[in-house]
């Protein structure tokens, strides 16, 4: 197949596109039209245009360039769009505000790849192909999850996470906030969550059960102001921020900051210097539900996303099985053994999170059962999703055999270390599974989309996070945005659309002996 024209070369592939002769010059004079509730795209339009073109596009009621909002295209849903352009003028239309922000990438991936250059580009005229472009997506989660707490980075960069995220039309931002190896959510109520729960002492060198370290303190957070700026920033581009501060395991940063929320705060815990599930689990008091309901509150003050994650996974039960006041918890609450008090504890924070309005999300567990309210995220294999959807839970599919980006992907030494066991290639990541069940459409609607994930043991800069995320986390969106035009199709897109990734300064080709060492 040949390599589409560059600029047709779209990711992800509109539901549909036919081309149209002539094209459609944006200039100087160009002026926009824009209806009520259409300002916001219009800014991001001009914010993401003007870096290259330097083009002011300023308003105007005889504008040839219409951003206009409908009601009555509710047939576009949330986030479907219409654009027409044509050598008169640009149509871009939407029933909703969100519609009109994935319209403006589509705009912007038209444009030559120029545009696109953080830089005042000179020489190139900024012409758009004519073209009539319906486009809905398909599923309504198409997320992104990054791990800052095994390796913080500075909101800076979480800003470009996002707007590259948007560029895909990836609309979720899962943000990983505390693990045991370092705590970055501010919590007002409990300052040594970020004070001494952000630092370790040094970080295992290689996978887990390691034996050497590397002498090198590591450690970070946010403060209220800078989250709180960033939910704003990623508003614009149409991306909800979804937190995550996960129970009642992965919880060793928290339990250094306070021990009383251990199963024996008598003990000294540092914030944990290794990789691989450490056993250390929360306390089943009062105290430390009380304790992560206020951690709750001061969440859901900092984001607005409608769902909050709230971990769940690899919880050893063993702390549990040796301590009385969990033995006594879990006989007291009926349950049937310590084993219990895992679910029992995830079911109390979703009460918590239901009642303040939002929806729990919870990474799936073999045999840990889930109140129905919480929404799940399959990791572990590829049928857990449809599994947990028949049971009746809304799902997000996060099969760790397609999404997870944190493993290699492709053979040999010349990759840099990455999670052991597990080849991710672009083919994994296109052939995850979305497929829903079809006789059985209750199913498919509960099946909300899916999302890559980047845990970061062993990555510790921004070029190393885009070299692993690009381009398999385009596939991922081309899939879970439309996802019939099938892989050779795909690829021959992405040909093209690796001039974007280029103008844009994404290592997703840079040979990984020029990345940095990452430990
Ligand atoms: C996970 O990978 N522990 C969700």
């Amino acid at each position: 197949m040949d390599a589409p024209r560059p600029e047709l070369a779209l990711v992800p592939r509109p539901s549909r596109l036919s081309t149209r002769s002539g094209r459609f010059r944006l200039d100087a004079a160009t002026r926009l039209r824009v209806t009520a509730g259409a300002e916001p795209a219009a800014a991001l339009l001009r914010t993401l245009l003007a870096p290259a073109t330097g083009l002011p596009l300023e308003p105007s009621p005889d504008g040839t360039f219409v951003l206009a909002l409908d009601a009555a295209l509710s047939g576009l849903g949330d986030e479907g769009y219409g654009l027409t352009v044509s050598p008169q003028g640009v149509l871009l239309r939407a029933a909703r505000p969100a519609g009109l922000l994935r319209g403006v990438q589509t705009v912007r991936q038209l444009l030559p790849y120029e545009a696109l250059l953080q830089r005042p580009v000179r020489g190139v005229a900024w012409n758009l192909h004519a073209v009539e472009i319906t486009d809905v997506p398909r599923h309504s989660w198409r997320g992104s999850h990054l791990d800052v707490a095994r390796h913080f980075q500075p909101v800076s960069y979480l800003r470009r996470h996002i707007d590259l995220m948007a560029l895909h039309k990836l609309n979720v931002f899962h943000l990983h906030l505390t693990d045991d190896q370092g705590w970055r959510m501010p919590v007002a109520a409990y300052p040594r969550l970020t004070e001494v729960g952000g630092r370790r002492a040094e970080s295992m060198v290689g996978p887990a059960g390691g034996d050497r370290f590397d002498g090198v303190p590591h450690g970070g957070s946010y403060t209220r102001q800078e989250l709180r700026g960033l939910v704003a920033y990623a508003a614009e581009r149409g991306v909800t921020v979804m937190p995550e501060t996960g129970v009642p395991g992965h919880v060793r940063a928290a339990l250094a900051a306070y021990p009383e929320l251990g199963t024996d705060p008598s003990r000294g815990l540092g914030v944990w210097t290794e990789w691989g599930v450490c056993e250390n689990v929360l306390g089943t008091g009062d105290h430390v539900l009380d304790f992560f309901r206020t951690v709750l509150d001061e969440v859901m003050d900092v984001f607005d996303s409608p769902y909050v994650h709230i971990g769940g996974d690899e919880c050893p039960t063993t702390e549990w099985e040796r301590s009385p006041a969990a033995r006594a918890r879990a006989a007291r609450e009926g349950l049937a053994g310590p084993a219990a008090l895992h679910s029992w504890f995830i079911g109390r924070m979703s009460e918590h999170l239901l009642r303040a309005g939002r929806r729990p999300v919870v990474w799936a567990e073999t045999g840990v059962h889930l109140p129905l309210q919480c929404t799940v995220m399959s990791w572990r294999d590829p049928g857990g999703a449809r599994a947990a959807a028949r049971r009746g839970h809304q799902v997000v599919q996060a099969d760790h055999r397609a999404t997870y980006f944190d493993y290699a992907q492709r053979p040999g030494p010349g990759e840099p270390p990455a999670q052991p066991g597990v080849i991710v290639d672009l083919r994994a990541a296109y052939g995850v599974d979305l497929a829903p069940p079809a006789p059985e459409p209750d199913v498919a609607s509960r099946l909300l989309g899916a999302q890559g994930q980047l845990w970061t043991e062993f990555v510790s800069t921004p070029e190393h996070i885009e070299y692993l995320l690009y381009p398999r986390l385009c596939a991922l969106a081309e899939r879970v945005w439309d996802g019939t035009a099938g892989l050779p199709d795909f690829t021959a897109r992405l040909a093209g659309h690796r001039a974007r990734l280029d103008a844009l300064n994404v290592p997703h080709d840079v040979p990984p002996a020029l990345l940095p060492v990452p430990r």
